[in-house]
């Protein structure tokens, strides 16, 4: 006999299961706090935050000072999670041993746990059949990746031409040659040996680390993305139909094809499990390596979960196993889904394409890490970190860890179009991407940098975001200045794992509210130093007009 405690059973789990439709009893947090930072200053003293942003920040949001932020700091949700306390706990059984330290082993086991069979299989600390390489951190893997290739091109005496190919895509030919423009500041200069590595979007870094090397970086999101599509789930994709056409006429400048997950700079957006399947079959084809930039697998995963037709049943892990079943290897910044401070991590897959197709590359980047990074078994970490890692890769495929974390940044998005924001939609992962050009409803001038002076303003109310549009990702040279193409125009609110409440992202959203409101009043600014320098927007210094 049912009774009246089933009746209100019944009636609580119906009120949970509203949290798509109406968040007004959501679920709680899958976890609870462990252990806080108070501040050291008032969200009320805007003149002091607003003395340091002129005078010691250059109004530039790296530049300011994370202690005088009293509310929330979205500048990155990488390397800023609050760890769980089993991390903490894990940190303290850390073995700081110089060579093959007892942590390396653990770790070792674990990404093979996470990222399925026959990725991490090494029984070997070098030599060519190493897969595993750890790195202090996502940036310091693509530096070695990139390196060590163009090592291998060079060494291979690689030669494809000083001409692209006239099967080429006409609109793909002309995305290549404004790149190599950009970065040149050339005519259009092909060498011979110039590679071409496409990706969905590559991350700043990244694009930094291929041009670093003088190889052309290449974005190719897919249509739905490029059109705003917001009904669109899966807005991460890459074009396959660009892809198919690039490697069909010039697959040979082509040494690998990347796909990045989420597709932090495409607006955090996830990548289908479909699209993952079809740039195998692509890359296949042409007998091209296919490579994951894997900092947000999991939440990448949790998508594919949610919303990709026939992966409803299937639990994180084995949709990850699925994922990376695809890949001949990948990058990750431990920072974000490793739920850890500082780490990264390159796997070459053991009789990959890629393994095969550059059979001495482990062996020279085993080198390279041990004179840039240490001994491979710890590679640029402490023991404890490394720990810390492992104990981070169990917790992230966590579904109710997972739900909580990207349910609350879809809340945070709805808040903000509440006030008035255009945000890309669907929200992805990780972040919320407002939308500069039509914050300003086409009343930006390009050269103004508007969304500058919307960040600066934002850490005056007491919340830091990041500007990752025109300044961020275009360029100047001989005094003329070249928006990003194909054109991206954000500012990002980047939510760091386990470290906020909806309370403090809401406030964000009400401050954002206000510029909203005022948006005609906001200056543009002046670009006092840097302009033309690489990764200008870390360096620059700006001043309001006017
Ligand atoms: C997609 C992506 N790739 C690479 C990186 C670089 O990682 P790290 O910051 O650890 O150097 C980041 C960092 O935010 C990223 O989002």
């Amino acid at each position: 006999m049912a009774d009246i405690t089933d009746y209100f059973i019944d009636k609580f789990r119906k009120g949970l299961d509203q949290d798509r439709v109406d968040p007004r009893y959501f679920r709680p947090r899958a976890y609870r706090n462990a252990a806080v930072r108070f501040r050291k200053c008032s969200i009320d003293d805007f003149e002091t935050r607003r003395d340091i942003l002129i005078r010691e920040a250059g109004l530039n949001a790296f530049l300011f000072r994370a202690d005088m932020i009293p509310g929330c700091d979205l500048l990155s949700d990488s390397g800023t999670t609050t760890m769980t306390i089993e991390q903490w706990a894990a940190m303290m059984t850390g073995d700081e041993a110089y060579g093959s330290n007892e942590g390396y082993f653990e770790f070792k086991s674990q990404m093979g746990e996470t990222f399925g069979p026959g990725l991490v299989d090494d029984d070997s600390l070098g030599g060519s059949s190493k897969s595993l390489f750890i790195f202090h951190q996502g940036r310091a893997a693509e530096n070695a990746f990139f390196s060590v290739l163009k090592n291998q091109l060079q060494k291979g005496n690689a030669s494809f031409g000083q001409h692209l190919s006239k099967d080429l895509d006409r609109e793909l030919r002309e995305r290549i040659e404004l790149k190599i423009r950009s970065f040149s500041g050339e005519e259009t200069v092909l060498t011979e040996s110039s590679c071409i590595i496409p990706s969905n979007s590559h991350f700043d870094t990244t694009q930094g680390n291929i041009e670093n090397k003088g190889m052309i970086p290449l974005n190719m999101p897919c249509r739905e993305h490029l059109a705003n599509d917001e009904e669109f789930l899966f807005r991460g994709n890459m074009d396959i139909e660009e892809l198919d056409n690039l490697l069909a006429t010039e697959g040979a400048r082509v040494p690998l094809v990347y796909l990045t997950i989420t597709n932090n700079t495409g607006g955090g957006q996830p990548v289908a499990m479909s699209n993952i399947a079809e740039i195998r079959k692509i890359t296949k084809k042409y007998n091209i390596p296919f490579f994951f930039d894997a900092c947000r697998f999991a939440e990448n995963a949790w998508f594919i979960h949610r919303n990709e037709e026939g992966y409803a049943s299937r639990s994180i892990t084995e949709i990850v196993h699925e994922m990376f079943s695809y890949v001949d290897g990948f990058h990750i910044s431990l920072k974000k889904d490793g739920l850890v401070n500082m780490g990264g991590a390159l796997v070459i897959r053991n009789g990959g394409a890629f393994a095969e197709k550059y059979p001495d590359f482990t062996e020279g980047l085993t080198d390279y890490q041990i004179m840039a990074e240490g001994h491979p078994t710890y590679g640029g970490l402490s023991g404890r970190d490394i720990k810390a890692i492992s104990e981070g890769l169990r917790t992230i495929v966590r579904e109710d860890y997972l739900d909580s974390r990207i349910k609350q940044v879809g809340r945070f998005g709805e808040q903000l179009v509440k006030q008035g924001l255009p945000i890309i939609r669907p929200v992805g992962g990780h972040a919320v991407y407002i939308d500069v050009d039509r914050f300003f409803d086409g009343r930006a001038d390009d050269g103004d940098f508007k969304a500058i002076s919307l960040v600066a303003l934002m850490l005056i109310a007491g919340h830091r975001v990041c500007e990752l549009g025109l300044y961020a990702f275009g360029s100047y040279n001989d005094g003329v200045e070249s928006p990003p193409n194909p054109r991206v125009n954000y500012i990002r609110a980047a939510v760091p794992r386990l470290a906020y409440e909806d309370q403090d992202l809401f406030s964000l959203a009400e401050a954002a509210g206000i510029l909203a409101e005022n948006r005609d009043k906001i200056p543009g600014v002046n670009v006092d130093y840097g302009r033309n320098l690489s990764m200008r927007h870390f360096k620059s210094r700006f001043s309001f007009k006017g």
